[in-house]
Order: structure tokens, then C-alpha cells, then sequence
């Protein structure tokens, strides 16, 4: 015989009144949607990136939410820079809860003509610095008893692209999905549940051009199931479902938010 626990609603499910983000690439394009959906979800938030004008003008933009909107300006291809915005975020926030990794690079290019050095950048900011601030977070994510990590990977770590070659950039998330399926066993007795998002085309800084372009823009919609490219706001759901304190039996998962790109 099991007792039925008590039925909450959506709201409380999704609720993040005082929960701790960190959310990198929060400057621009979907870090940006991310760390606001977290806010307005009741979160503070540290937003992490290189463009502090950019940081400003985004808490400028959303006076109401302002004041649980910190920036941290850092670029996480240094070094050192993970663990510091780890140190400087757990000291602003008193602890972190969530982490969301945004920030990453694009990486056209096939593997005829391999790039040394570019495949080393892009495997370096959108892979190695994700596992390295998460490294320096984990603690007060386990402190937390409730922690997040929630990668943005892409439909490109999933499948490789068809228009043309962008090997360091596939390469490269399909290694992040590695590594949250790998961090996903390896926290999961901590408490903490990992996992990624995996987007489809969502117009943004990186994006725009070749969502716009006559010629490419097309050949990548033919893949799409639902004929049209993703609205940043199609990201919010499913952020909150990873984010959210109910979440509690998920992990290791990849979440496509695609537009039925990968059911083709
Ligand atoms: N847009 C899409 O269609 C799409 C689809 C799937 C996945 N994604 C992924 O989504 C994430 C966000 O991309 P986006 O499309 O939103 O592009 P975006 O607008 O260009 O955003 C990239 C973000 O990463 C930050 N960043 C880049 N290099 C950094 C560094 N060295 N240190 C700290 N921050 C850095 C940028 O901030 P600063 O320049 O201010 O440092 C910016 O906030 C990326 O991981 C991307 O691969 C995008």
C-alpha cells in the first residue's frame, strides 16, 4: 500500500523562488533567454560573459528583474577563470544550485582540411571550460541538495550536419553529451542530476546569418519537421522542466527542442 503524495500545482512544480544560477553565455541569444527564464522563475542569477556592456544592458532592459541579475565578466577560455567565477558566484549567491552552460563557440570546417588549432579552441571553450567550471561548482551543488547542471549541447550532438562541414563544432558537442552522460552517473549519488538541452536553429548572434541566408537558409529547413526554425522562447519550458526542484528521477538525458529535426 503507498500513500498518494500531495498533487502540486504547475506553478509549484516550477517554482525557483530563491534557487542559485549560474548561467554562462548569458550575454546574448539563448544564455540570455536562459538566465531571464530562470530570473523570472524566482531564481538569482550570476550572468556570465566577456561583453560586460552586454551584461548591463540586459538588466537595464529588465529593470524588474535587475536585481537578481548579477554579471560576471570573464572569459571562460582562460585558464582560470572557471574556478574564479565559481568562487566569485558562490560568494555573490551563498551557495549555487543550478548551473546552465551556455557559452560556446561555432567551428565551420571539415576534417580534410583540419584545423589544429581552431578544433583545440572549440573543443577547449565548449567543452573543457564547461567541465571545468562545473568541476569548481560541485560542491555547493551538492551542498544544495538539489543541483542542476544543465548543458546547452545541440542537435549537432546528436547528428552530424548535412550542409556543410563543421567538424570542430559537432565534434564538440557531440563530446559535451559525452560528458554529461558521464557526469550524470558520476554526481548522480551526490544528489546533483545532469543533463542537455539540445537545440535545433534558433536565431541568434551565431545564427542569424545562416538562417537568413537565400541559399542556406532552405537547405537547412528541409529537415525540419515542423517547416520553421525554433523561437527562443521555445527554450523556456524545457529549461524550467531540467531546472526545476521537481525534476528530481531526471538525469542524463538529452532533451531535444527541435521542431521534429532529429525524427528525420
Ligand atoms: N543558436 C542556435 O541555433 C544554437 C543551436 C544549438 C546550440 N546552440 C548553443 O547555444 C549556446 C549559445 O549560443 P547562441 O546561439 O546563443 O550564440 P551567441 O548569441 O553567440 O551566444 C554565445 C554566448 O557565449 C558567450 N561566450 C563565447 N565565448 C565565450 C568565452 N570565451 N567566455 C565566456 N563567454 C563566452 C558569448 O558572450 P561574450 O561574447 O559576451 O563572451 C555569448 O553570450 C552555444 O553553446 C551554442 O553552441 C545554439
Amino acid at each position: 500500500m503507498t500513500t498518494e503524495a500531495p498533487l502540486r500545482s504547475p506553478r509549484e512544480l516550477f517554482d525557483l523562488d530563491g534557487r542559485r544560477a549560474v548561467v554562462t553565455g548569458a550575454s546574448s541569444g539563448i544564455g540570455e533567454r536562459l538566465a531571464l527564464v530562470l530570473a523570472r522563475a524566482g531564481a538569482r542569477v550570476v550572468m556570465v560573459a566577456r561583453r560586460a556592456e552586454r551584461l548591463q544592458e540586459i538588466r537595464d532592459r529588465h529593470p524588474e528583474l535587475a536585481p537578481r541579475l548579477l554579471a560576471e565578466v570573464a572569459d571562460l577560455a582562460e585558464p582560470a577563470a572557471p574556478a574564479a567565477v565559481a568562487r566569485r558566484a558562490v560568494e555573490c549567491l551563498g551557495g549555487c544550485d543550478v548551473l546552465v552552460g551556455a557559452a560556446g563557440m561555432p567551428g565551420r570546417g571539415g576534417v580534410r582540411q583540419f584545423d589544429p588549432p581552431l578544433f583545440e579552441r572549440v573543443l577547449h571553450l565548449n567543452v573543457s571550460s564547461q567541465a571545468s567550471l562545473a568541476s569548481a561548482l560541485f560542491e555547493p551543488l551538492r551542498a544544495s541538495g538539489v543541483g542542476r547542471v544543465i548543458y546547452v549541447a545541440s542537435i549537432f550532438g546528436l547528428a552530424g550536419e548535412e550542409t556543410g562541414p563543421l567538424a570542430p563544432y559537432v565534434a564538440s558537442k557531440h563530446a559535451l553529451v559525452g560528458l554529461m552522460r558521464s557526469q550524470a552517473g558520476e554526481w548522480a549519488p551526490h544528489g546533483i542530476s545532469v543533463n542537455a538541452l539540445a537545440p535545433a536553429h534558433f536565431p541568434t548572434e551565431m545564427t542569424a546569418h545562416l538562417l537568413e541566408d537565400p541559399v542556406i537558409g532552405p537547405k537547412l529547413l528541409r529537415r525540419y519537421a515542423m517547416g520553421r526554425f525554433g523561437r527562443l522562447e521555445e527554450l523556456d519550458t524545457a529549461l524550467l522542466f531540467l531546472a526545476a526542484p521537481a525534476t528530481s528521477f531526471v538525469t542524463g538525458v538529452v532533451l531535444p527542442v527541435d521542431g521534429g529535426w532529429t525524427c528525420r
